[in-house]
């Protein structure tokens, strides 16, 4: 890309070249501050991180662990927001000392549940520039951990499907696991993605459970010997109970958080709302495994505006009632797709779609299947409708500016092996390591309608190889990008991509790039992470960017003893995953 004063409103910065540096890396005139590390204290009473004595105590009062979906929401404190972050997962070699992975110990196992879940924790910002820094001990301050206690919603909530021996109710779950990302609603709520859960529970048996994806045998972390509800074995249905889109009421401390069961259970990497014209939320949603699929869940209800009591408590319905659809793509070069991602005829990958109602409230349109099963069962609806399999749908945003609706796909290095399904026209290229963005359009902008548009914005990899596509804008000059993951907009309509284990040397990083205008598909990279990081849940303000460092120091054979990364305390410390914003030295706008 050009100079600084280069590029769209907004991405007018000089990019960061690729490189393996241990740190975070940002545009010349920036600089970066550690919002929240793993372990600092943000409860009443919660000591400070002390890597030589953990506890599960601390733990629980204190920032959890992987941190990757962020949101902020606008506080009524003069310079302060409120940060709610998922917690994804642990790793467990990472955080202790001589940790033996073939016996750990009931304090490491009960950390490690204290570390999953959810923080909600109010950052203040500096007056004079955008360093943002937490309020610890703020009466919203909030831990939800793998034990917090979580009511399931919506038609399937008591389901026997989801009853168990500790709850006969099928609607008191304890815990949420591995939340991916997410969404901030209108209403002032987050949106929370169950997404691996299936890796937690052990001794699977049934053909959902291996659809699911669970092993037949004992977990990696081996929870299942410190509590039977992860034996699959002993309690069948626990794990039913994971793999919801959670809703969370930030501004309320002390309500129960829910899982929503009319969104469907599978893989949820995020969920992002919009609204119709007539202010009823449509949530878009993708299920992380290769060769699964697209969603999207239209509620019967609309929206209260406002801040009363009434309003906020009829908003908090909204996600229990509607229809949930799964996409099915068709394109419209179906002779031209070679699985090498070379370019149509036409000139794009594109073509349309329609939604495939699976079921709305009690009534199911999936044949041989109740509606409690479509719900607990997604991914078996999905097959049987014939939905179509994508490349691992990682995380959605529709555009504020033009209600375009942009789609990560990862990769999936599985496309096109022996019997597995072959490259499509959405889907265009065998043993996809890279991934690609797909745009869509709902007919008539409208987010409720049955059928839309598509096209790839991006197919994503080195632009030097002639299967990329940026947009169709001039390759010289953009990014190199690989595996998109995240994606957020800035407050000028710029789409803002974040990657998760890139195939082209570097490490991963973010990336902005206009999706409208003579510069749509100018791709520039606006920051790296350190090594064996992932960059997560990107948040792009006025005046800053905020992203989540997942997993530093995750690297094959890496421990506490033999860390493969030093960020973000130095040698001798833990790696720690931490909240980071960048900012302008000047102090002015971020890309302006
Ligand atoms: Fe947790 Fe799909 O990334
Ligand atoms: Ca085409
Ligand atoms: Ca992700
Ligand atoms: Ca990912």
């Amino acid at each position: 890309g050009g100079g600084a004063a280069d590029g769209a409103r907004g991405l007018r910065f000089s990019p960061v070249e690729p490189n393996t540096a241990d740190k975070v890396t940002v545009p010349a005139g920036y600089t970066q501050n550690v919002v929240i590390r793993w372990g600092e204290p943000i409860l009443r009473g919660a000591p400070a991180f002390d890597a030589d004595r953990q506890t599960a105590k601390a733990q629980a009062g204190q920032f959890g662990y992987n941190n990757d979906f962020l949101s902020l929401l606008p506080l009524r404190e003069h310079g302060r927001q409120v940060l709610v972050a998922n917690h994804e997962y642990t790793d467990e070699v990472l955080m202790f000392k001589g940790y033996d992975a073939a016996n750990p110990t009931r304090e490491q196992v009960e950390i490690a549940w204290a570390a999953h879940g959810l923080s909600v924790v109010v950052v203040q910002e500096e007056r004079k520039s955008g360093r943002l820094t937490p309020v610890s001990r703020h009466w919203l301050n909030r831990r939800l951990t793998a034990t917090s206690e979580f009511r399931l919603t919506g038609p399937a909530a008591g389901s026997a499907l989801l009853r168990t021996s500790a709850d006969p109710t099928g609607t008191k779950v304890l815990g949420t696991l591995n939340n991916c990302a997410g969404g901030t609603t209108p209403w002032g709520t987050t949106l929370h993605g169950e997404e691996n859960f299936n890796q937690y529970f052990a001794n699977g048996t049934s053909a959902t459970d291996k659809r699911y994806g669970l092993t037949t045998g004992a977990t990696e972390r081996k929870w299942e010997r410190f509590d039977k509800r992860f034996d699959a074995a002993q309690e069948p249905n626990e794990s039913h109970r994971f793999g919801w889109v959670v809703e969370l009421d930030p501004y309320d401390p002390d309500s129960t958080p829910r899982k929503r069961t009319a969104l469907g259970r599978f893989k949820h990497e995020a969920a992002q709302p919009r609204l119709t014209r007539d202010g009823r939320p449509v949530v878009y949603m993708g299920d992380d495994e290769r060769f699964d699929y697209f969603y999207k869940f239209v509620s019967s209800k609309r929206m209260k505006k406002g801040d009363s009591r009434a309003a906020r408590e009829h908003n908090l319905t909204l996600l229990d009632e509607g229809t949930l659809y799964v996409a099915k793509l068709t394109g419209d070069s179906p002779q031209d797709v070679d699985g090498t991602g070379k370019l149509p005829n036409d000139g794009e990958f594109d073509g349309s779609g329609v939604w495939i109602p699976l079921a709305t409230g009690d009534v199911s349109h999936v044949p041989g299947m109740t509606a409690e099963e479509v719900y607990v069962f997604t991914r078996l609806a999905g097959d049987k409708v014939g939905a179509t399999k994508m490349d691992r749908p990682e995380d959605v945003e529709p555009s504020p500016r033009t209600g375009r609706v942009y789609v990560a796909l990862t990769n999936n290095t599985d496309r096109g092996k022996a019997g597995k399904p072959g490259a499509d026209e959405a889907n265009p290229r065998n043993l996809n390591k890279h991934g690609q963005i797909l745009e869509l359009a709902e007919h008539w902008d409208d987010p409720s309608a049955d059928g839309f548009a598509w096209r790839l914005f991006l197919v994503a990899g080195d632009p030097e190889d002639p299967a990329t596509y940026f947009a169709g804008y001039p390759k010289e000059t953009v990014s190199p990008i690989s595996c998109p993951d995240n994606v957020a907009f800035d407050p000028h309509g710029n789409l803002w991509i974040s990657t998760d284990g890139a195939q082209l040397g570097s490490h991963d990083g973010l990336f902005g790039v206009a999706t409208t205008g003579e510069r749509r598909g100018e791709l520039k990279q606006f920051l790296t992470v350190p090594k064996g990081a992932e960059t997560c849940g990107p948040i792009i303000q006025d005046r800053r960017v905020l992203v989540a460092v997942q997993h530093p120091g995750e690297v094959d054979g890496a421990t506490v003893e033999k860390p493969a990364s030093e960020w973000p305390d130095g040698p001798g410390r833990l790696v720690r995953p931490s909240v980071v914003a960048v900012y302008r030295k000047d102090g002015r706008d971020i890309g302006v």
